[in-house]
């Protein structure tokens, strides 16, 4: 399903049968409630452990730098572009035609699907998966969409989707979110390059490393090392995690020249602003923001496993900022509880409907969510 397609249609609050055909009536109108909301927005107090946001805010190293850029804002930002791209390039050891700048990674993952799909590719994806790219090829008529339900050990099933790939004469697509998005799983690298070796070149691979930076696991590494090699090898990459500017919108793709130039004649013009180019600049020189990023995370990961050890409920092994639990019981109830308890927790992820996606906030905030989990089992509902 289309995610923001269903969003606009829980915010419309009509059509949610056809929105959520997976879902009874009752359910559609229980997902359907706004979200709380105080003066200005959501309540303060509202926990967000819904979108896999840094729970730390902006760096001060980038609010100080968007406070000095202000006094440029009346330009456009042709300078700032060229300095961060080239930053880019040189922390990737490639040059700045490597480099497609995007408004978030969403938009690059956008350009990868209309440029390199051609007209009628087909386009293979895991379930359950990041919804983006599929939701961007479903706009483009022409083009097939193939869901490859992830393995037992909840990697891309890259032996089934190779087998998708082969005797096909039209562009392939293969859309391979590493962690993966919703299970925070990992996709053995050695896998991915293996198949990358032997590959034509019309199978394209959109690797998605929005939660790079979290990962401590030797059985992974960037696929950023087929870029200089193989044309048909995209990374895509984000400075809404571990950089912690969800909100700035800024995302980036890495890959060999004339990939590149395919994917930039879909972006539009100066598609970053001149206070999010000089924020990023100032974040990839932050690498004390970063380890207290991870540092937290880690602590604040400790305090989920442990809730959820104590209470027998299965999570699958977190190697991002979030964790797939089951709750066993009704998902969308468990959400509306949640929610009347100012908990904002992931949204459902079909078919893994027994299970919900959390995003690790602070410590502390976990141990809040953890008081709810444990309340939750008293009154025997997870
Ligand atoms: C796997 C993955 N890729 C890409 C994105 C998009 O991120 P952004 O557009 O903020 O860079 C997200 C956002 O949650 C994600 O989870």
């Amino acid at each position: 399903m289309n995610r923001r397609y269903f969003m606009q249609r829980v915010a419309a609050g009509a059509g949610l049968a056809s929105a959520m055909p997976w879902l009874s009536a009752s359910r559609q109108v229980l997902y359907t409630r706004p979200e709380p909301r105080g003066a200005g927005g959501l309540d303060r107090r509202t926990l967000r452990l819904n979108a896999n946001e840094n729970p730390l805010g902006l760096p001060p190293s980038a609010r100080q730098a968007i406070l000095d850029g202000l006094v440029e804002a009346n330009r456009y930002p042709f300078g700032p572009r060229t300095e961060l791209t080239e930053e880019i390039a040189r922390m990737h050891g490639v040059t700045p035609e490597n480099i497609v700048l995007g408004n978030g990674s969403t938009e690059v993952l956008q350009m990868a699907v209309q440029a390199l799909g051609g007209a009628s590719a087909r386009v293979l994806v895991a379930e359950p998966t990041f919804e983006d790219v599929p939701q961007y090829a479903a706009a483009l008529p022409g083009l097939h969409v193939e869901k490859v339900p992830l393995r037992p050990d909840w990697a891309h099933d890259v032996a089934r989707l190779r087998e998708l790939s082969r005797g096909r004469r039209v562009p392939v697509l293969v859309y391979i979110c590493n962690p993966n998005n919703p299970t925070a799983t990992l996709t053995p690298s050695g896998e991915i390059d293996a198949w990358v070796a032997e590959a034509p070149e019309h199978v394209y691979f959109l690797v998605d490393e929005a939660y790079f930076h979290y990962v401590q696991d030797p059985s992974y590494w960037t696929a950023l090392r087929h870029i200089q090699e193989r044309p048909n090898v995209v990374v895509t990459r984000t400075f809404s995690k571990i950089y912690g500017m969800a909100g700035m919108r800024l995302g980036y793709a890495v890959a060999r020249h004339e990939t590149a130039e395919r994917m930039r004649a879909f972006a539009s013009d100066n598609n970053a602003n001149h206070l999010v180019l000089v924020a990023a600049r100032a974040c990839l020189h932050d690498t004390g923001f970063m380890k207290e990023s991870l540092e937290l995370n880690n602590r604040a990961r400790q305090v989920l496993y442990q809730c959820l050890d104590d209470l027998g409920l299965e999570y699958l092994p977190s190697h991002a900022n979030f964790a797939m639990y089951r709750i066993n019981g009704d998902l969308l109830e468990f959400i509306e509880r949640m929610r009347e308890r100012d908990v904002l927790v992931g949204r459902p992820f079909p078919p893994m409907l027994g299970y919900n996606r959390i995003s690790i906030g602070l410590p502390e905030e976990m141990e809040r969510f953890a008081q709810h989990l444990r309340e939750f089992r008293r009154a025997g509902w997870v």
